[in-house]
Formats: C-alpha cells, structure tokens, sequence
C-alpha cells in the first residue's frame, strides 16, 4: 500500500497547484475528470478530483514537489490509450492524474545527428510528421498513434507494426528527461550513440509504467525517410502458411520488410461489417490474410518487382492464395486500414478479452491453434480473433464474445480466458504481455511469470526511487 495521503488532502492540495499551473493547467470539471479516470476501453473507472496540465517540466516538477510533500498519489497520463489501464486513478479518488498533453513541443530535430528530442505530450502521428518535414522517419507505427502521446509510448515501450525491422520503443530512445517521485528533474537528454557511462538509467525508465518517475522528454533516433514502398495484401489458407511466406520474404530481401502483420479471416470480416467503406481487396475470402511490406529509403530499389517475385512463386506452390500489391498511395493506406481497424471493429461487435502475447515467430501458428481449441473448449461459441504482429512473434489474440452472450458474463469470464491462452503460451517459451505492458490488468500475472529474484529485483528498484509508493500505485508490481 502506497504511504499515501486521505482524499481531503487532495482537495486542500489543489489551490496550490492552481498557483504553479494556472487555471489552464488544471482541470476539475466533472465532464474532464471523469474521462481522463475511466480507460478507452471501459475495463477500468477510477475516480480523481483534478487532472493537471503542467505546461513545461519545471511546471510538472512542482507540482510533483507539492503532491509528494502532501503523500498525494500521482497517476500520469498522456493520450490514454492504454490497453490494460495503465493509465487510470484509483476508485477513492486520492489520487492526482497528472497530464502530459501540453508539454507538446519537438525542441529539436537534427537530420545529420538523426535525432529528434520531443516532449512527452507530443502524439506519435505529430512526431511521425515531425520527422518527415525533415526527410527522416521515426521508425514507431500503432493502431493508437494519432493519439498516443510519446511519453506514454515511451513508458509502456510500446512495439507495434515496425518491430520487425526497427526493434521497440526503447530501441529507439537515447536520452530522457525525468521528473523523479521526490520532483528532482533528471536531464539525461543526450544525444549520443555511444555513452558507456555507468547504469544505463534511461532504460529503467523506459516500460516502468510510470511506476518510476514521469517521463518529461526524449531523445529519439530517426532513420531516412523511406523512398520506395510497397505493400500486399494476401489470402493464406492458414497460419502455417503465412510463417511459410514470412520465410519466404525474409530468404528473398529481409532487409527490406518493416512490416509483416496477420490476420483471421473473421478478424477481417469484423472490419468489413463495422468499419465504414473496408473493402476486402480480393474476390473471395480466406481463413487468414497477411500484409506484407518492403520499404527502403534507396529510390528505385525495384521492391514491388521483390515482391511480385516472391509472390508468384508462393502462389504456384499455394502457399499464398491470392494477392493485391497495392498502386497508390490510397490502396496502400486502405489496405493498412484493414488492420488497424481490428481493435475498433472487435470493439463494436462485442466484449473481447484481449490477449497481447509473444510466442518465437516459429512457434506462432502452432500457437494460434492450440490456444484456439483450448479457448473453444473453455467457452462454447467463444470467437478467437488472433492478428498482429507476425514478424516479431507478437500476436494480439483476442476473444471475442459468443454471438448473442451476455457481454458482462463474458467479460468476467477475462482471467479464466487469460490464464488458458497463456499456459499454451508458456508451453512455447512466450511472454504473457508482448507490447501493452503489466497496467492494472496483469500485476497478478506477475509472481507467475516474473516471481523470485526477477520481481524482487524489480520491487527494490521501485522501493529504491519511489520509497513512498506515490507513482501510479497498483500498476506493474502486485
Ligand atoms: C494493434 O496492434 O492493433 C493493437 O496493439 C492491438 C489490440 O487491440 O489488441
Ligand atoms: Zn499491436
């Protein structure tokens, strides 16, 4: 239990923010404070009296200076998209939900040093766009960017669709800036490729959850703009086959593949009745689709000729079923849209439980059915939607709720499902939360998974730079 203060504290608190933020930097409306407490995807409703928009660090260090001299919990907060709550106060309402939403500017971008150093409240589709203005690319791609600030990126180390070529968030950071418990502001804004210095500090920070101290800013790493790139999308007639393809295109140009993501043929479905104007690219539907894609920043590096090779060769064999490479520009993001709109269209069909797991990339279709019988076999009629992130071995296997089920039922139904999915998960050497992070969801999970030294280890940390518990309490650790 955090050391933390009674909820009157918090009232009493919140003048005194008020005198370090303004009224612009606070928010106590009910419309405001009830939205930022309950998660997108109403699994989780806290409670919190105040939402603070600190406009710079030193703004958000008071106020983190206040709330600790005060035992006042601290929740941060950036677009609040977190899969697991993540991001969610308490129910009792003692607890502060700090914003990052208007530390929003990219202090610098560098073409020649390939970095970019951005504030925490910067949404990842304006970093993306930051990024490209100056002929460079940040390499980070998920469903959720358009709002999505980096330092929640950042601090769940989220993954997403360019894993497979770039690696995770915290591949890509250099340096970070960090507002400690205690409100002691840490300046590791370096923009360094090689800095052997002792603890490499920035990487505990990164995936800690905010359990740790409030992500600030961020040096990150850019790549050159792509120039050429192409992308299809292919009917498989199963998951063995789209690992046969993965090798296929990986034996042929791996290089050159930033994105290798399938999906079920009732995934995709689900996308063409809820999601206005999808259209499936091919005449007849299939048990599963992959989208490939090959990108270079090399002009004419001849990738759709690649792509038609490795093709043509896998639909001879029947390996791939039947295949659209996209045109334009306006194929290819219509074709991406049917992917990133699987969690939108699960979301509109029903209650889903969703599973963020990773299995090595060889093992996933042997995954995908064992955990498909053994979900079956739980909950008669229950849909398994597996789809994700073949490339890097991350599926996003989810449940959807028998047609006609009571959602509520099915939703209570979210541990048995869970613990199911992930025996088979660890029949395979995988990881029980792939790229979503631990949030409120799964701290249970983790004496399981992460118990003896490893979560002992991860406890000291915490007690070590959080000795009173006031970062985003309940979170992570159990
Ligand atoms: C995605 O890749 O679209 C999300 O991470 C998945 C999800 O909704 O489970
Ligand atoms: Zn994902």
């Amino acid at each position: 239990m955090p050391d933390s203060a009674p909820p009157h504290a918090v009232a009493t608190l919140i003048d005194r923010i008020r005198t370090v933020v303004g009224d612009r930097g606070l928010l106590t409306d009910p419309i405001d404070t009830e939205s930022a407490a309950e998660d997108w995807r109403r699994l989780f409703k806290g409670r919190t009296q105040a939402v603070v928009r600190p406009g710079t660090t030193e703004e958000l260090a008071a106020v983190v200076r206040l709330c600790a001299a005060a035992g006042v919990p601290m929740v941060a907060q950036g677009g609040n998209t977190s899969m697991v709550g993540g991001a969610v106060p308490n129910e009792d309402g003692s607890e502060l939900v700090i914003s990052t939403a208007r530390l929003n500017r990219v202090r610098a971008l560098d073409p020649i040093d390939m970095t970019m150093t951005i504030e925490a409240g910067v949404t990842l589709k304006a970093a993306q766009n930051a990024a490209l203005e100056k002929d460079c690319m940040l390499p980070l791609s998920i469903s959720s960017e358009g709002s999505a600030q980096i330092g929640g990126v950042l601090a769940v180390n989220a993954g997403g669709n360019n894993t497979v070529r770039y690696g995770n968030a915290r591949d890509l950071v250099l340096g970070l800036e960090v507002v400690l418990p205690d409100g002691t502001i840490w300046n590791g804004l370096r923009k360094l490729r090689k800095d052997n210095t002792g603890y490499c500090l920035r990487q505990l920070f990164v995936g800690s959850e905010g359990t740790l101290g409030i992500i600030t800013a961020a040096v990150l790493k850019l790549v050159p703009r792509s120039r050429e790139i192409a992308v299809a999308f292919c009917s498989v007639p199963s998951a063995a086959a789209a690992l046969d393809l993965f090798a296929r295109v990986q034996a042929h140009d791996a290089a050159a593949i930033s994105a290798f993501e399938l999906m079920s043929g009732l995934g995709t479905d689900l996308v063409l009745r809820h999601i206005p104007n999808a259209v499936l690219p091919l005449a007849e539907p299939a048990p599963f689709y992959v989208l490939v894609e090959l990108a270079t920043p090399r002009p004419n590096a001849g990738l759709r000729a690649s792509l038609e090779t490795v093709l043509e060769a896998a639909l001879a064999e029947g390996v791939v079923v039947d295949a659209a490479i996209a045109e334009s520009d306006a194929q290819r993001a219509a074709i991406w849209r049917l992917r990133e709109e699987h969690s939108e269209a699960q979301k509109r069909e029903g209650a889903s439980v969703k599973n963020d797991v990773s299995v090595p990339v060889s093992k996933v279709p042997a995954f995908i059915d064992e955990a498909t019988a053994a979900c079956e076999k739980l909950i008669p009629g229950v849909r398994a939607v597996p789809f994700g992130h073949m490339g890097d071995g991350n599926i996003h296997f989810n449940l959807v709720q028998p047609i006609g089920g009571d959602p509520r039922w099915f939703l209570d139904q979210d541990h048995p499902i869970m613990d199911t999915v992930n025996e088979v998960v660890r029949k395979y050497d995988g990881s029980f939360s792939a790229e979503h992070g631990i949030g409120k969801l799964k701290p249970y999970m983790m004496p399981e998974w992460r118990g003896g030294a490893e979560l002992d280890l991860m406890r000291r940390i915490k007690d070590a730079i959080d000795p009173r518990g006031l970062m985003n309490p309940g979170k992570v650790l159990p």
